[in-house]
């Protein structure tokens, strides 16, 4: 008789301990063919940062493409509502007669296994193939195993062992967001949707909140930014979402930012007090974190210093700071320079920037505020001799003949 496997979950997103599971599921418990199905998760359970249903079954069609024997199901989710195991062996009975059916359950769910919705029809529909996922809980599931047996004598189970992965899918979402890489936790098609969806995640609030400028400006920013970060050898994802993300509070309300920076607690001197250009950099630095669960310091702390700079400044801090004042949607006079001299030397770059920007604030009647300062003083002491001039001599700027 055709043994079928049944492999349901979440998958949000289907991982490599899911990849891992299903092989050993089908090779283990000697199958035909293996049906993998995303379950449905209730509106009232779905929270803003999770996938959507069609997401979530793309990526588990992507991890199990290459698997000839495993087929993906939209079954699940397309019942409105939650997932009754009961429910799908009965649907599948009838849809794959003279078929033996076999439940692959993981070590939590064989342990409450009588819990769940009308479990003596669950055992008369399919073999339980129960796998450890710990190896340490194998005495637990056998003992478990055997109290079943007394309650469901028609139950037909076998337990194995499953090679242990340690990461669960909140931790590569976690990951995810705050642009670490997560080659090695997913399939590379699953890891570039979901860098996409992400994405468009970000993209939407940005649409929401800002300007059509200040939308193109961001995206931009984004986009220089991954180029400084591959030139200058730093985290490219992690730039191009500070890159993104900069300027997220820039257009919302006083009161809005005022809520963040108590909520985060976060301490404004009097030069931040009064000068409300600056308020962004602030605010946007704990928004990141309160709307996406972005937590990454060096993301946070590119963004809380995108306006002013500051003394020791990191890699990804300067690369924001130069790609904020050099993305494609910047025209003023000498951006082409910028551009040239922050490709070839970064902190070059922000010392003659911060500079300018240090000229163009008390210009325009601002007091400029003293992390700036600070940050030309110590980038001075470094490069002592280097101007505006001796760079554009330098690069050779204007580029003769042009
Ligand atoms: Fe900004
Ligand atoms: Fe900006």
């Amino acid at each position: 008789m055709t043994r079928l496997g049944i492999f349901g979950g979440t998958f949000a997103p289907f991982h490599k301990g899911h990849r891992k599971a299903l092989e050993a599921f089908f090779e283990h418990a000697c199958l035909h063919r293996c049906l993998v199905i995303p379950a449905g998760i209730p509106p009232h359970k779905k929270k803003s940062a999770d996938f959507t249903d069609a997401q979530r079954l793309e990526m588990t069609r992507l991890a199990c493409e290459d698997l000839p024997w495993a087929e993906v199901s939209d079954w699940e989710i397309r019942q409105d509502g939650a997932s009754y195991t009961c429910k799908t062996l009965q649907y599948l009975s009838e849809r794959f007669p003279d078929t033996r059916l076999v439940l692959y359950v993981g070590s939590d769910m064989f342990l409450t296994l009588q819990n769940w919705y009308r479990p003596e029809e669950i055992f008369r529909l399919a073999e339980i193939a129960a796998f450890s996922r710990t190896g340490e809980d194998f005495d637990q599931l056998t003992a478990h195993g055997k109290e079943l047996k007394k309650a469901f004598p028609h139950l037909d189970y076998t337990l194995y062992p499953v090679p242990p992965f340690p990461v669960s899918s909140t931790e590569i979402r976690e990951k995810s967001v705050n642009g670490e890489d997560i080659s090695h936790l997913v399939p590379p098609k699953v890891a570039a949707l979901m860098r996409e969806i992400q994405t468009a995640r970000f993209t939407a609030l940005l649409t929401e909140r800002l300007s059509e400028h200040r939308l193109k400006h961001s995206l931009g920013v984004a986009k220089e930014a991954e180029a400084l970060a591959k030139i200058h050898g730093a985290p490219v994802e992690k730039a191009r979402i500070a890159g993104l993300l900069h300027d997220m509070t820039k257009e919302v309300p006083r009161e809005e930012h005022f809520r963040l920076f108590e909520k985060y607690n976060l301490p404004l001197d009097e030069n931040l007090r009064n000068n409300k250009n600056l308020w962004h950099a602030v605010s946007a630095s704990a928004d990141v974190t309160e709307t996406f669960g972005i937590t990454d310091p060096e993301i946070i702390s590119a963004i809380r210093y995108h306006t002013t700079g500051k003394a020791d400044m990191t890699l990804p801090e300067a690369i924001l700071y130069m790609a904020d004042l050099t993305d494609e949607t910047r025209d003023y006079d000498d951006v082409d320079f910028y551009r040239m001299l922050a490709r070839d030397h970064l902190e070059k770059a922000a010392l003659v920037a911060m500079r300018w920007c240090r000229d163009d604030v008390a210009r325009r009647g601002f007091a400029v505020h003293e992390d700036m300062l600070k940050g030309i003083a110590w980038l001075e002491e470094k490069y002592p001799d280097v101007t505006e001039e001796t760079e554009k001599t330098r690069l050779n700027y204007p580029m003769k003949g042009r």
